[in-house]
């Protein structure tokens, strides 16, 4: 997916401190290299400690700044501590975006395992959990925030053998309107956005490669482009975006 930063000349997140996890996927990373364009210091965290290191790296190459952590979103301490470096680097915090997440094969649930669907609720739903519970007291203590999940058209429409996906996308959808309300008093803003079909190499995993290959033809056969942007029209509302 290809990831054209606009230029701000308005810095609307000008002194703010960010942390997206996902960061080193491609939706994560577009949405870091954004917010640091518009002035935001940035803590990209993922699983994938390198794919966060590749975002810091473009961030400060255009001049931002930015911080990596490694991540896994499930795991309550390492949540904590993502919280306490942007902390630690950037002395305050003031947007979370939940963004990581566990793609699934396409599957009806018989064909699914316990493990499988365990896995996505776990990436999807406690991460978003674990990441707002540390996140929220500190942003009540800065005298607000701002909370996005990442959540999908999935969590509005199903598509076909993709139940368990969709089910995790609908608990976020209600995970934010539910959050909105407990932390309006506080100043705190959760709001959740549901993305199109996008190229990207979570998009592409299902389908047997990554994106990337798909793109340069190198490997991954069954990910061609065509393969890929068939998935894409499954998608529901058949939106792209
Ligand atoms: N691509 C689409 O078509 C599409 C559509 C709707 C919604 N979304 C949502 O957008 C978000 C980003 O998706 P993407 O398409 O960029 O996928 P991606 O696979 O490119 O990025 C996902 C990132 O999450 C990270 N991740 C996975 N498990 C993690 C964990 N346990 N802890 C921390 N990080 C973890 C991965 O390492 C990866 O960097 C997801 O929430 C996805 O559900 C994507």
């Amino acid at each position: 997916m290809r990831q054209p930063v606009r230029k701000s000349a308005v810095g609307k997140l000008k002194d703010k401190v960010a942390i997206v996890t996902g960061a080193g996927g491609d939706i994560g990373r577009a949405i870091s290299l954004q917010f640091a364009a518009e002035g935001a210091a940035v803590v990209c965290a993922d699983v994938d400690l390198n794919t966060a290191r590749q975002t810091t790296e473009q961030i400060e190459k255009q001049g931002g700044k930015a911080a990596h952590v490694e991540c896994d979103v499930t795991d309550s301490n390492a949540a904590k501590e993502s919280v306490s470096e942007a902390l630690r680097r950037f002395g305050a915090l003031h947007i979370l975006v939940n963004n990581a997440a566990h793609f699934l094969r396409d599957a009806t649930l018989p064909e699914l395992d316990e493990a499988e669907f365990n896995r996505a609720f776990a990436v999807n739903v406690t991460g978003a959990f674990l990441m707002s519970r540390w996140a929220i007291p500190h942003m009540v203590r800065a005298g607000g925030g701002s909370i996005i999940h990442i959540a999908s058209q999935m969590a509005h429409v199903a598509r076909e053998k993709q139940a368990t996906y969709c089910a995790t996308k609908g608990a976020v959808l209600l995970l934010a309107k539910g959050m909105a309300l407990d932390h309006a008093a506080d100043g705190i803003r959760v709001n959740s956005l549901s993305p199109g079909g996008n190229a990207t190499q979570g998009m592409a995993k299902p389908v047997g490669g990554t994106w990337k290959q798909a793109e340069t033809g190198v490997g991954a056969a069954k990910a061609t482009p065509l393969v890929v942007s068939a998935e894409l029209r499954k998608m529901p509302m058949q939106q792209c975006s």
